[in-house]
């Protein structure tokens, strides 16, 4: 992958509002793929000043990676929420056009088919942000999970759960499941690009571009890709050799 180190994650967010202006620039309905979680929210942010500035995103379509099971679409820690609220909302994007898989308990079996044919007919996803877990997880890929896996459940470690309980009142309201794309999934993406900011990220940053290709590390599988781009900050790039 391609390493960009930058100053600020403000800076990390001018970067990539950047490429994604320029993709909507060549086609109007491009497909972006979204994060949640921290991460991403200086793009989301970079966009939306620019959204007020005059940049026509209306057009542009969204697909996230993935959605906690069991909670309640309305919950304010659901992904279809946070994705309303930091994306949808501030980019004006078209609510019908942006994708979040079905967390519902009611369908989940069939719930990964269907987020992926919704994926391969809007054309797949031309850009995908990614964050990363301190454990190494893109999307909800657990370490474990098949370089070939599609959308479908998986079980949160220990870890991720811990990391995620700032969001909820106590580690014990954070979901057990999640329905999340593959690294399949993933790697179909035409573009992909990695954020990471932070000392807490550097271990797995470093084991994801540096490591060897492994389904213990899930976002080693970045290196299959032939356009990657991981940006990062001082902290998150200190342990790349
Ligand atoms: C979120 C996602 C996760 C996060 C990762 C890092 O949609 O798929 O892989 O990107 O857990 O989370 P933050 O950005 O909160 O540190």
């Amino acid at each position: 992958a391609e390493v960009i180190i930058v100053g600020s994650r403000r800076a990390a967010g001018a970067l990539v509002a950047e490429a994604i202006e320029r993709l909507v620039a060549a086609k109007a309905d491009s497909v972006l793929g979204l994060a949640t979680g921290d991460t991403p929210l200086p793009v989301y942010r970079a966009l939306a000043e620019r959204v007020r500035a005059g940049l026509d995103l209306s057009s542009l379509r969204g697909f996230a990676l993935d959605e906690y099971v069991g909670l309640p679409v309305a919950h304010p820690q659901s992904y279809h929420s946070v994705i309303a609220n930091e994306v949808v909302t501030p980019l004006k994007l078209d609510p019908a056009a942006v994708h979040v898989p079905d967390g519902r308990a009611l369908g989940i079996e069939t719930a990964g088919e269907r987020y992926e044919d919704a994926i391969l007919a809007a054309g797949g996803v031309d850009l995908q942000l990614l964050g990363i877990g301190t454990d190494g997880h893109i999307g909800f890929n657990e370490p474990g999970s098949s370089f070939a896996s599609l959308t479908r459940v998986k079980t949160l470690t220990r870890q991720t759960r811990a990391d995620n309980a700032r969001f909820f009142d106590s580690i014990d309201d954070v979901p057990v499941h999640s329905i999340t794309q593959g690294l399949g999934t993933i790697l179909r993406a035409k573009r992909l690009v990695l954020l990471a900011f932070g000392a807490q990220k550097a271990h797995a940053v470093a084991a994801a571009v540096e490591g060897p290709l492994t389904a213990s590390l899930p976002a080693s599988a970045i290196q299959l890709h032939p356009r990657a781009t991981v940006v990062v900050d001082e902290e998150a790039a200190s342990m790349l050799v």
